[in-house]
Order: structure tokens, then C-alpha cells, then sequence
């Protein structure tokens, strides 16, 4: 290596890390380099324990904040310059100094009273390095400008990242998330929501769990059943209050589980849908059936999943009893037009980051209209038209969820949604169109939860 110059301050550059441009104190005093961290968090396997842990990179610019993990190399009691001695995790990465670069150790500490980011200890300092004390940076300048931009989100690391699924069930899906990511390298901790518990009146929001707080988390991934929508979506938003991110945000989820909300928000955005109609008097049931139209008519329990509520009445007879027993149960519940040339069959997108990453036509049993798998419906991959694409995509949209699965019906005037899934399961799609599916959500979450660029703070 050609030799170098430093003074008693330089820039540097921690690539590893997702650290650019840093300045740090040149500490001859000290053997190995110190990082200064928060949120100093451990995780990963007992074996192969990793550190996640915060950065801001910039001095006194707290919105600058860079997330970093890295495999932990050693626990070492450092003492520093003020005598306080301290047991700090060891990590290993690349220090990079004018096109130069060269592995040393870093230990994390969070003291309040470092005002340097970093201080670049003997074991850094290798022997092509000589120093002048009484000088500063006279290597080439770098710039926190990188921060301000997308250079930042370019010079993100592949990072190993901390992550919950919040599901109390262990089936395929779930399975696949924790499989698949840890194969990639990250940590997946599946969360049994409803045993999750939380203060909410405290300045700083946190989860509970067994006893102990729950981490940060690089993002959440909630699979979240019917019956503890209002609970699951609680803590979801605990989580989003503390700004982690979830792949799917409790609004959408409240809003999608639903039907009636669901239905609402997707004449809002004027997305085709089957005409619906819901009432909570007795006195309308005549008026009921023909705002929807004539018989035959679809009468659906509101809570009905599985297919199990789903009532096809072919005539105004037909309807009108399954609409007084229904109230005779206290049961709440909407009527829809029927759509017939659909004939048992219907379509499944399911949308990740935006895009309809896969597609399968459901078709119902033998003499069943409802298409749903668990009532012994069959799936094949499907192509859609642009037009379902669309539709699909703006659906999973007006919900603002980075997964969902969209149910479309073709009907004769274009497709018509049925319903947004916002826990939709990855095993039948995955079956049928033998895509990995899963792989691409990791693919988006790797996308966002890399650092985004901040905005200059003016003067
Ligand atoms: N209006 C309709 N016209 C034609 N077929 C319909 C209609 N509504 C539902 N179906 C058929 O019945 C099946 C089940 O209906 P739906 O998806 O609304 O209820 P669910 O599956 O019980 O509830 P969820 O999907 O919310 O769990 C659909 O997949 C579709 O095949
Ligand atoms: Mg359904």
C-alpha cells in the first residue's frame, strides 16, 4: 500500500457498514478504533451472534441516522480515556481512506460524551501511516452530502436484518418466511401476537414480550388472523409508532379485513366491484334486494372466510328468507349481485411492492360456485389482462399494503374485486405457479429498509 499522511483528524469511510463519509479523531492512545453507537442490540443465533446498531453519522444531525449490523467478532473491556472502563461488542470491518482500504476492529460504545463519531485507534493505524498531531485532514475530503441523497440508498450494504413475523400459527407460510430468510442471511423471530403487551401511555412506545422488551426490528412482517384483527393491529402500530417498518400497516389491514370498509374505500378509488348493498333494519329487506338488482343474488355473512357464509339465492324468495334468518341469528351481513359468467371460478393476484408478482384462477368443486381452495376448489397459474393487472394493483393500493392478495371475478363489464387479503397464504400460489413468492418479499424488504436519503437542514 502506497504510505499515507494523517493529521489528528481525517475523513474515512466505513463501506461495510453503509458509512461513506465520517470524520474521525486519530487516538494513538487507544488500541483498537471505537464507533459511536445506539440501539446497540445483539441477535442472531447463540453460536453466530450479530449486532444491530444505529449510527449518525453527521454530528448533531439526529435525523441522520444510518442502521448498520455486522457478526460479532469478540466482548472486550475497553477502558477509556476518562478511566471508565467498559464491556464493548467487537466488530471487524473495512476502514477505506483515499482509494485505500484495510480490515480493522471497531468496538461499539454509546457514551453520551463522545463527541467524535469515531477514533481510529494503533490497530488501524498500520505501519504505511505516518502522523502528524499537530495537522488535520490532509487526506482527500469527503462529504456528508452523501447522506443527502440517493448515494446514500446506493452505498446501503447487503446487510444481515433483524425481522418478526407477528403469526401465531406454524404453517407454510410462516415456515417460508422464517426458511427463507434465514437463508439470505437474516434473523426471522416469529411473534405470537396475542401474546405480545404494551403500555401505551409512555413517552417511549414499546412491545412487550415474556417479560422483556421486544428489539428493534428492521421491519415486521404481520400474518395476522381474522379473530385478533383489533389486538394485531395494535401492536402493529406500536411498531410503526417507534418507525419500524411493516411490510403491511395496520390501517390496511383494519380497512381490508372489513367487508363493508373494504368495499367502501374500493368505490372510493372507483374500482370495479360487484354491486353491494347492506342494511341493518328488517323494514328494508324488499328495498335491500333492489338497490342490488334482481335475483340471483349473493348473501354473505360479514365475518365469513373460508367460503363458509357465502349464500347464492336464485330467487327474490330465495333471498329474501336467507336475509330474515341471517337477522334472525343477529348476524351481520350484505347482499351483492351475483356475478353468473363467472361460473365458479376466480382469479387470485397477489401484489408485492406494487407489482402482481403472480396469478391463479380458482375454480370451485363440482357444482359449487364459491371457488375457495379450502372448500375442495382446484388452482392453476392464470394470465390476466392488463386490465385485471390494474385493477388488482390499484386495489392493493387503495390499502396501501406491500402484500396483499387480490380476489377478481371476470365479469362481462371488466373484473370486479371481491376482496384485498392482507395475510394472503404463500403455499397454493406458490403451488400452482411454482414461483417464489416469498423470496420476493424479501426482495422488498431488502429494498426498504435500506437508509433513506434525509433533506438538508437549511444554514
Ligand atoms: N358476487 C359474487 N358473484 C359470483 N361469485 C361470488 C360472488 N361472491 C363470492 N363469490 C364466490 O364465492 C367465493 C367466496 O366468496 P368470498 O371470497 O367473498 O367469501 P369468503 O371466501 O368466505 O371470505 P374471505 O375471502 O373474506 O375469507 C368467491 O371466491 C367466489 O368464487
Ligand atoms: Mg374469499
Amino acid at each position: 500500500m502506497d504510505s499515507l499522511h494523517f493529521g489528528w483528524e481525517e475523513w474515512i469511510g466505513l463501506p461495510e457498514l453503509g458509512l461513506p463519509a465520517l470524520k474521525a479523531k486519530i487516538d494513538t492512545g487507544a488500541r483498537t478504533s471505537a464507533l459511536h453507537a445506539h440501539d446497540i442490540e445483539v441477535f442472531g443465533p447463540a453460536a453466530k451472534p450479530k449486532v444491530r446498531f444505529n449510527v449518525y453519522p453527521v454530528a448533531g444531525q439526529t435525523q441522520v441516522q444510518v442502521t448498520c449490523s455486522a457478526p460479532i467478532k469478540d466482548r472486550r473491556e475497553v477502558t477509556s480515556s476518562n478511566g471508565e472502563s467498559e464491556l464493548r461488542y467487537v466488530i471487524e470491518t473495512t476502514l477505506s481512506v483515499a482509494g485505500q482500504s484495510w480490515p480493522i476492529e471497531v468496538t461499539l460504545t454509546d457514551r453520551s460524551g463522545m463527541t467524535s463519531r469515531m477514533l481510529l485507534g494503533r490497530q488501524a493505524l498500520q505501519d504505511h501511516i505516518s502522523i502528524t498531531a499537530t495537522e488535520k485532514r490532509l487526506q482527500p475530503d469527503l462529504s456528508y452530502d452523501v447522506y443527502h441523497s440517493a448515494a446514500v440508498r446506493r452505498a446501503a450494504p447487503k446487510r444481515a436484518l433483524r425481522i418478526a413475523v407477528l403469526s401465531r400459527e406454524d404453517n407454510y407460510s410462516t415456515n417460508r418466511l422464517v426458511e427463507v430468510g434465514e437463508a439470505r442471511g437474516h434473523t426471522v423471530e416469529v411473534i405470537d401476537t396475542t401474546r405480545c403487551y404494551m403500555a401505551i401511555n409512555t413517552m417511549a412506545p414499546e412491545v412487550h414480550y415474556d417479560g422483556k422488551r421486544l428489539p428493534r426490528y428492521d421491519a415486521i412482517v404481520p400474518r395476522i388472523g381474522a379473530s385478533i384483527t383489533p389486538y394485531g393491529t395494535a401492536v402493529i402500530r406500536q411498531f410503526e409508532t417507534i418507525g419500524t417498518y411493516c411490510v403491511n400497516g395496520s390501517a390496511g389491514i383494519t380497512a381490508s379485513r372489513d367487508k363493508l370498509h373494504a368495499h367502501q374505500v374500493l368505490a372510493s378509488k372507483r374500482i370495479g366491484m360487484p354491486t353491494t348493498a347492506f342494511a341493518a333494519s328488517p323494514k328494508d329487506t324488499g328495498n335491500l334486494i333492489g338497490l342490488v338488482g334482481a335475483a340471483p343474488l349473493i348473501v354473505k355473512l360479514l365475518e365469513s372466510t373460508q367460503g363458509k357464509g357465502v349464500v347464492l339465492a336464485e330467487t327474490k324468495k330465495a333471498a329474501e328468507s336467507v336475509i330474515d334468518a341471517f337477522r334472525g341469528l343477529r348476524a351481520n351481513f350484505l347482499v351483492q349481485q351475483f356475478v353468473k359468467e363467472a361460473a365458479g371460478e376466480d382469479i387470485r393476484c397477489l401484489v408485492i411492492d406494487g407489482k402482481v408478482v403472480a396469478s391463479m384462477k380458482r375454480t370451485g368443486a363440482e357444482g359449487d360456485f364459491r371457488s375457495n381452495l379450502h372448500r375442495g376448489g382446484s388452482a392453476k397459474t392464470v394470465r390476466i389482462t392488463k386490465e385485471e393487472r390494474d385493477t388488482a394493483l390499484r386495489a392493493a393500493r387503495a390499502f396501501g399494503l406491500g402484500k396483499a392478495g387480490v380476489d377478481l371475478l371476470r365479469s362481462e363489464t371488466g373484473p370486479k374485486v371481491l376482496e384485498v387479503n392482507s395475510s394472503p397464504g404463500f403455499e397454493g400460489i406458490e403451488k400452482a405457479t411454482g414461483k417464489d413468492i416469498v423470496g420476493m418479499l424479501y426482495d422488498m424488504i431488502e429494498a426498504r429498509v435500506k437508509p433513506q436519503p434525509v433533506r438538508k437542514r437549511k444554514g
